[in-house]
């Protein structure tokens, strides 16, 4: 199979980062196809896509044929049909170990091209262990972006314990067809970004609970004294992922010690339900911003 824009790719999992993902193929013109089983989904993808395309016409970034062009390339299903003839699948299912294995033993069963790559968006869980689900564990990688996709240059490329260097030079030609630049990572918790991202925002966290410095102040200090774009604790408000944080640091910390063990203050912030912007409250309130 030789990689190219004609490929058959589809994403599984139309959530906000799968619906990221369709929409970052599309813009960089691939026919792409985002299939979900939840039909709520596959409709607030819909719904984000066209919005982030129309804040870019408004923009200037694009004119209206180009975003026309670009959601002519996309298509939203609920036919797992679809998948049967796929040449490149990416699963951007929840962050949760079982539910990759079913969805891999399922493309296991339903894709029928051996020639197909079976890739992982997985941010931290072990590539070895979902490939495990298949009998093709050769053709499962990490396919790893980063949010907002169509602007983050990077994906991380995963390799399993039994994925072959075939299935690695294929993906790090995909994600380099994107526009994008490709590292490759073993498999280890976290992988290379998320292990830097997740060991800061925890130290991060001490910080505050120590009396060191504010959230505020911890967040001036990554972007002034660091140049990050944004601070850790503003980062996770945007990604409305501060839960996602303690499960990816939880099993980080299982695996890899307690330098990765999230402080109580903030485990408390995902048990009240506030995870980020979206949920008027994370690191910061957002009551008041209309959220
Ligand atoms: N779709 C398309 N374009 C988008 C977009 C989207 N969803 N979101 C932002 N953009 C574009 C804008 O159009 C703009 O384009 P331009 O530079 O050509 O004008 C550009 O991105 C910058 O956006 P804004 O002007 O709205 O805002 P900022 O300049 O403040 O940048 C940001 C926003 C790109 C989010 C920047 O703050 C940033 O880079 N933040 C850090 C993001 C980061 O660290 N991501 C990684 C998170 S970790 C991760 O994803 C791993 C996972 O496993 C958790």
């Amino acid at each position: 199979m030789d990689v190219s824009k004609d490929l058959k790719i589809m994403i599984v999992g139309t959530g906000k980062v799968g619906a990221n993902i369709v929409q970052a193929f599309a813009q960089s013109g691939f026919k792409i196809r985002g299939i979900d089983i939840d039909k709520k989904n596959l409709h607030l993808a819909s719904n984000e896509i066209q919005k982030s395309l129309e804040v870019m016409v408004s923009r200037g970034k694009i004119k209206n044929e180009e975003r026309e062009a670009i959601s002519e390339r996309i298509i939203l299903s609920g036919d797992f049909d679809l998948l049967n003839d796929a040449d490149v699948v990416i699963e951007s299912a929840f962050e949760k170990m079982e539910v990759k294995k079913d969805i891999f033993r399922h493309l296991d069963q339903r894709v029928q091209s051996s020639e197909a790559l079976l890739l992982t968006n997985t941010s931290s869980l072990s590539v070895s262990e979902i490939g495990s689900a298949t009998k093709r564990p050769d053709k499962v990688a990490g396919m790893h972006f980063f949010n907002p996709v169509p602007v983050m240059k990077l994906v991380e490329v995963v390799r399993g314990t039994l994925t072959a260097p075939d299935t690695i030079e294929k993906v790090k030609a995909l994600a380099e067809l994107m526009g994008k630049t490709p590292i490759v990572s073993a498999d280890s918790p976290g992988f290379i970004v998320n292990r830097m991202l997740n060991a800061l925002t925890v130290e991060a966290a001490r910080i505050v609970e120590e009396g060191v410095g504010t959230v505020e102040d911890v967040d001036v200090g990554a972007k002034l004294g660091l140049g990050h774009p944004m601070g850790p604790f503003e980062l996770f408000d945007y990604l409305n992922a501060i839960h996602l944080l303690q499960h990816v640091t939880d099993y980080m910390s299982d695996e890899l010690g307690d330098r990765f063990r999230l402080p109580v203050w903030v485990k408390n912030l995902v048990r009240a339900g506030k995870w980020g912007k979206d949920y008027g409250r994370g690191f910061y309130d957002h009551s008041q911003k209309g959220a």
